[in-house]
């Protein structure tokens, strides 16, 4: 199995089994975000303790890779205080942006699996829509945008 193998079986399986989905009870911020090309939509509730994401949840529908990429989202920036998350955002952003197919990203863990979006630019929405309504979550926005 060579590493975009891997990477495809990480997006079907967050896909398929999304981690932390739903609504995080008691929260203490929260954002929604939309993909104005499909209309597909997520909505974020997080709880802070101490400027650290204590616990985050997601709802919505959207496309597999929106779903995979707001589920790995949320593992990944479990635990993070805010500057952390902001910071994971701005790497993950630009690997999906990026149009050096030789830049690695293995520091980004799972999240490194969404990579192959760069190639499919209309795509790269679809991805980074959860970060986006995290970013607004974290700044105090209710509403996100990928435009
Ligand atoms: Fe709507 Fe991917 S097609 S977020």
């Amino acid at each position: 199995m060579d590493l975009r193998d891997l990477y495809q079986e990480v997006i079907l399986d967050h896909n398929r089994y999304p981690r932390n989905r739903g609504e995080v009870e008691g929260s203490d911020a929260e954002a929604s975000g939309h993909n104005p090309l499909c209309g597909d939509a997520v909505r974020i509730t997080l709880k802070m303790q101490d400027d650290r994401v204590v616990d985050i949840a997601f709802e919505g529908q959207g496309c597999a890779i929106s779903t995979a990429s707001a589920s790995l989202m949320t593992e990944a920036v479990k635990g993070k205080t805010r500057d952390e998350a902001e910071a994971l955002f701005r790497t993950f952003q630009s690997m999906v942006t990026n149009t050096d197919p030789e830049e690695q990203f293995d520091d980004l863990g799972e999240l490194a699996a969404l990579a192959g979006v760069r190639e499919h630019p209309v795509r790269i929405k679809c991805a980074t829509l959860a970060w986006h309504t995290l970013h607004a979550a974290l700044t105090g926005d209710r509403e996100a945008s990928t435009e």
